[in-house]
């Protein structure tokens, strides 16, 4: 009997494919594996599973899971994934590293650009049958050029906003949990800065590209928000609970900051009701990856790691394995 693999949500259609090429593979409808228990339910079957970003691959989930050998994350971020339990249970997790870098970089771009020059409220303007010609003072904003960026983990993603960035003229500063070499941060042309506040408090645009972890969690807080100032704007890419989201959504209604652009929430789906309502506020659904070549590769990647696991490759010849 053919290995079986399960593969939480319908992913691009070659994924598939290429899995079914050798195993005997599952696709769960979109949202069933939301909850912890569906996957308890389900995941003493297979060897291999493919999760998303928004399904909790928690230890009781690995402790059920019989067969299980390797938990292929459908993303680059893994924080839902107990990956202490699947160490203990010689469970391999692989990501996808690398392959979404360039997607994540120029979406950020994108709300960075439609923020700074008020793209969203301009168009509802707009729309709303406001417009009565031009006007000297109307929807005024910030340029990106001559204007600092303040990158939050500066590792693939951060370096390739800071490299697009540059191109537009902006000053680069950086926080990182280890500096980069000298080398490396003359080529990006980023000065490192020892904190988030000093981050904050020198940077007109603070741009999210950190993991989510114990430290990362509330980063960026009522205090950070006082520090950034009242024109300065706050991205975030990376993951919600990066932000404390009832203060963002004070900081914007109060005027504390000039504005943010919000990929991700800190309890996906739902969005705090008062950051659906903050002035200069721009919300999409998560999909700052979400280009028909990254979510191939994306899937392409995890894939491959079921691949060479189930059929008995060397971890060391599959690069994308986080452990054991
Ligand atoms: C998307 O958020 C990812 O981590 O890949």
């Amino acid at each position: 009997m053919s290995p079986r693999v399960l593969i939480t949500e319908p992913v691009i259609p070659s994924v598939i494919d290429m899995l079914e090429e050798h195993f005997d593979v599952d696709v769960g409808e979109r949202g069933t594996y939301n909850s912890e228990q569906a996957l308890l339910e389900d995941i003493p079957r297979y060897d291999a599973l493919m999760p998303m970003l928004s399904n909790p691959v928690t230890g009781k989930v690995i402790q059920a899971g019989e067969k299980l050998q390797i938990i292929a994350n459908h993303a680059v971020g893994y924080n839902n994934i107990d990956t202490e339990a699947a160490g203990s249970r010689q469970v391999y997790v692989a990501n996808t590293p690398g392959v979404l870098s360039d997607s994540c970089a120029e979406f950020t771009l994108a709300l960075m650009l439609a923020v700074g020059r008020r793209l969203y409220e301009a168009r509802r303007y707009l729309l709303g049958g406001n417009f009565d010609g031009w006007d000297p003072l109307g929807f005024l904003g910030m340029e990106l050029q001559g204007s600092t960026l303040g990158i939050v983990g500066l590792g693939r993603i951060g370096q390739a906003v800071a490299t697009r960035a540059r191109a537009l003229g902006m000053d680069i500063i950086y926080h990182n949990r280890s500096r980069l070499a000298p080398g490396k941060e003359e080529r990006l042309g980023a000065e490192y800065c020892p904190d988030v506040a000093t981050l904050a408090r020198r940077a007109d645009i603070l741009s999210l590209h950190c993991p989510l972890t114990e430290e990362t969690t509330h980063l960026i807080d009522e205090s950070i928000f006082d520090l950034m100032g009242e024109e300065a704007i706050l991205i975030n890419t990376s993951r919600g609970p990066v932000v404390d989201e009832a203060a963002l959504a004070r900081a914007l209604h109060e005027g504390v900051i000039g504005g943010a652009g919000i990929d991700v929430f800190e309890h996906e789906p739902k969005v705090h009701p008062e950051l659906k309502t903050a002035p200069r506020c721009l919300l999409t659904p998560h999909i700052a990856s979400a280009s028909h070549k990254t979510r191939e590769a994306i899937g392409l990647l995890a894939a491959n790691a079921i691949t060479g696991i189930l059929q008995g490759k060397s971890p060391s010849e599959i690069p994308n394995l986080i452990q054991p």
